[in-house]
């Protein structure tokens, strides 16, 4: 493989409070997202994403416990908020050196989009003409990634399916195949992979908690915290795969 490849991270669903004490279903959220330090090392990033829900109480000291660790690790860490976010609070705490919130952030010769699908106080996601408009943006010839936090298509389990992007259909029709080679998303604290109009599909696992999967209710899984990476060549090529701690 040629050394040109970019490494993507994607960490999401943190849940961390502004006491760092305070669990996220009876889990630990800052040191579980710690546990994940030496898989991120193997992988050498080159950017870090946070696919939202970042803080599980919107507080400017939850988003600096993260940053704190995250910024060890690689930088630049690109962001986006999720239901549990509080984006002003978000945007003051992490105006740090090397955090950015794009919309368009141009990685190894891709377009990473960052939509922002979170409203305050409603756990779905919905995406308006305004926070699509990134998606104009994208140059036809150059492959693009885009990440959102709600999941766009269902993902057969109905504790979380019922908080989904709803009108998901207005993201699908802005999205080309021949640019768009897959959609990343966050919220459902679980690993799918599928596809949709020809682009994939993909979930990253929480770095906090994470359910069995085609599950009615939450249930927890042993497995323990989780990422999901992105190896992108300029031409076009991509892989992705995930790994639990
Ligand atoms: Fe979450
Ligand atoms: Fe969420």
């Amino acid at each position: 493989m040629s050394d040109q490849s970019f490494m993507l991270v994607q960490l999401t669903d943190c849940h961390v409070s502004a006491d760092p004490e305070t669990d996220y279903r009876g889990c630990n959220p800052l040191r579980e997202l710690r546990t994940l330090e030496a898989l991120v090392q193997e992988l050498k990033p080159d950017a870090i994403v946070l696919s939202g829900d970042v803080s599980e109480d919107g507080s400017a000291e939850s988003y600096r416990h993260v940053a704190d660790q995250v910024e060890t690790w690689a930088r630049p860490v690109a962001w986006l908020p999720g239901n549990h976010d509080e984006r002003a609070v978000m945007e003051e705490a992490l105006d740090r050196p090397g955090f950015i919130a794009g919309p368009v952030c141009q990685f190894g010769g891709w377009q990473v989009v960052l939509l922002d699908s979170a409203w305050h106080d409603r756990p779905e996601g919905e995406l308006n003409d305004a926070r699509l408009a990134p998606l104009d943006e994208l140059q036809p010839d150059r492959p693009a990634l885009v990440f959102v936090h709600h999941q766009p298509v269902a993902v057969n389990s109905p504790w979380i399916d019922k908080y989904p992007l709803i009108e998901n259909h207005r993201l699908w029709q802005r999205l080309d195949s021949r640019t768009v080679r897959a959609v990343a998303f966050g919220h459902v604290h679980q690993v799918y992979e599928g596809s949709h109009n020809g682009i994939a599909c993909l979930s990253a696992p929480s770095t906090v908690a994470n359910s069995e999967r085609d599950t009615p209710r939450f249930k927890l899984d042993q497995a323990g915290p989780g990422l999901r990476w992105f190896r992108l060549w300029p031409d076009g090529r991509w892989e992705s795969g995930t790994r639990r701690a």
